[in-house]
């Protein structure tokens, strides 16, 4: 398996071109599923998780044509037809690599009257179940089954508008069921929706697509079914986790980086929050410029919220960066019960962290110290690949296909500015 070599104690200087957002290119490939003409979508990022959304539509019968394959940093387009829905079955062997897999549910038993998705299973941040989605289709009128470790849903008359509910805020859920309400019949209002940016993107795409959607943006979203939708191109929005996280990237390791193509305005709390850190944060015309001079960082408390909160993807980066931050800070999770898996890695390199139930005190230190780490999910990777930029001497982080799966060519991003960040490929 490749590992990430970090030395650390070198400023970072230059620009990162920003990804687009892989939380919106998943859902809005799945939208794909919800017409028979093209979808054309741009500034796709090329992830791990892409592929493998993107071997499970073909499955379902979704031809997908690329262009921009390489190292555009505008990411590539991919065009997908979805002609005919040839199997409504997204299997274990798919889904469970992937729980945006799920994404595919509402898309085919609206469009097909029928869908069998398998449940996704544990994951490393939580149990992360699937209720909300379930529920909210059976108000739409799906009946739905679990059987064999699969949803299965059937709505042979179609779905019906309802008013749905949620309990508490879901990214997942809200998408799926706006997708789903789609071409239901008649109003489907979603109440306590999630407002995250990567779903009012979803959105845009499918208003693009001839669906009516009222209410984007905010947390009661109202669809108005149509009989169709059609084609449409849509440009995907920058990635506000990756602009996050090159922003504290600078705040780790100092100097002075431009994030080509991210949107100060998507990342609002952020950059609130990175800014009483100590980070300096400018819009400028191609995105935003982000300097830290040394000896700068001060203890920052953050608490994990739905959007516009403070994101729960940037809660292990902003922990690295806490470890090396004058004074203490508390970073509480609200969003998963497990998303501390990286404290006993920052801890191996130094770091002075203590766990209280959902919060975490974090002591900081004046440097961390190299040392070999583990990833053990996608964000919980690029928190460790922080604390080593921050690090005196080398880190080396296994178990990198968690971070291959939502940065793209992190390393030749940062090594770019200066970082000495490499990969080094596993011998085959
Ligand atoms: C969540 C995050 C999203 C992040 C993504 C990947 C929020 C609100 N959501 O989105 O920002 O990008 O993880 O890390 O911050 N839940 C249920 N039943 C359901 C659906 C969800 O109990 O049917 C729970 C989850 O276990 C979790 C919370 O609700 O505790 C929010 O989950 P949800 O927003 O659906 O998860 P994702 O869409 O994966």
């Amino acid at each position: 398996m490749d590992q990430i070599r970090v030395c650390g104690g070198k400023p970072l200087q230059g620009e990162i071109h920003i990804s687009g957002a892989k939380n919106a290119a998943l859902p809005l490939m799945a939208a794909s599923l919800l017409t028979d003409e093209t979808l054309t979508l741009t500034g796709v990022p090329h992830l791990a998780d892409i592929a493998t959304l993107a071997n499970l539509l073909v499955q379902h019968g979704v031809e997908i044509g690329m262009n921009g394959e390489g190292a555009a940093c505008d990411g590539r387009e991919l065009a997908l037809k979805a002609s005919y829905i040839v199997n409504t079955t997204a299997p274990y062997d798919l889904v469970r690599k992937m729980r945006a897999s799920a994404l595919v549910l509402g898309p085919l038993v609206t469009r097909c009257g029928e869908a069998r998705v398998s449940l996704p299973g544990g994951c490393a941040i939580g149990t992360r179940p699937l209720d909300l989605h379930i529920k909210g289709l059976q108000q739409l009128g799906a009946e739905i089954g679990l059987e064999n470790g699969y949803i299965e849903a059937r709505a042979p008359k179609g779905l019906v508008g309802a008013e749905i509910a949620f309990p508490f805020v879901s990214v997942g859920a809200t998408e799926n069921l706006m997708m789903a309400a789609c071409l239901a019949q008649g109003e489907t209002r979603l109440v306590n929706a999630a407002r995250e940016p990567e779903v009012a993107d979803l959105a845009k795409c499918l208003v693009a697509m001839g669906a009516n959607i009222d209410g984007v943006g905010t947390d009661t979203i109202v669809v108005q079914g149509v009989s169709r939708l059609h084609g449409a191109h849509h440009h995907i929005i920058a990635d506000r986790i990756e602009t996050g996280t090159y922003a504290m990237a600078v705040g780790a390791a100092g100097g002075a980086v431009e994030l080509i193509g991210a949107s100060l305005e998507l990342i609002g709390v952020v950059a609130d929050t990175l800014r009483a850190a100590g980070l300096t944060l400018d819009a400028t015309d191609r995105g935003l410029h982000v300097t830290c001079e040394p000896g700068a960082l001060v203890g920052t408390d953050v608490m994990t919220e739905p959007y516009p909160g403070f994101p729960t993807d940037l809660q292990a980066q902003m922990m690295a960066l806490m470890s090396v931050a004058q004074g203490a800070s508390m970073v509480t999770e609200t969003i998963f019960e497990n998303r501390f898996m990286h404290v006993p890695e920052l801890s191996r390199m130094g770091a002075n962290i203590n766990l209280h139930g959902a919060s975490a005190m974090i002591r900081g230190v004046p440097r961390l110290t190299g040392a070999p780490v583990m990833a053990t999910d996608l964000r919980a990777s690029v928190s460790l690949v922080l604390a080593g930029l921050a690090a005196s001497g080398e880190t080396t982080i296994g178990r990198v296909y968690h971070l291959d799966r939502g940065y793209e060519r992190l390393e030749e991003k940062l090594s770019a500015c200066g970082g000495e960040v490499e990969r080094i490929k596993a011998a085959r």
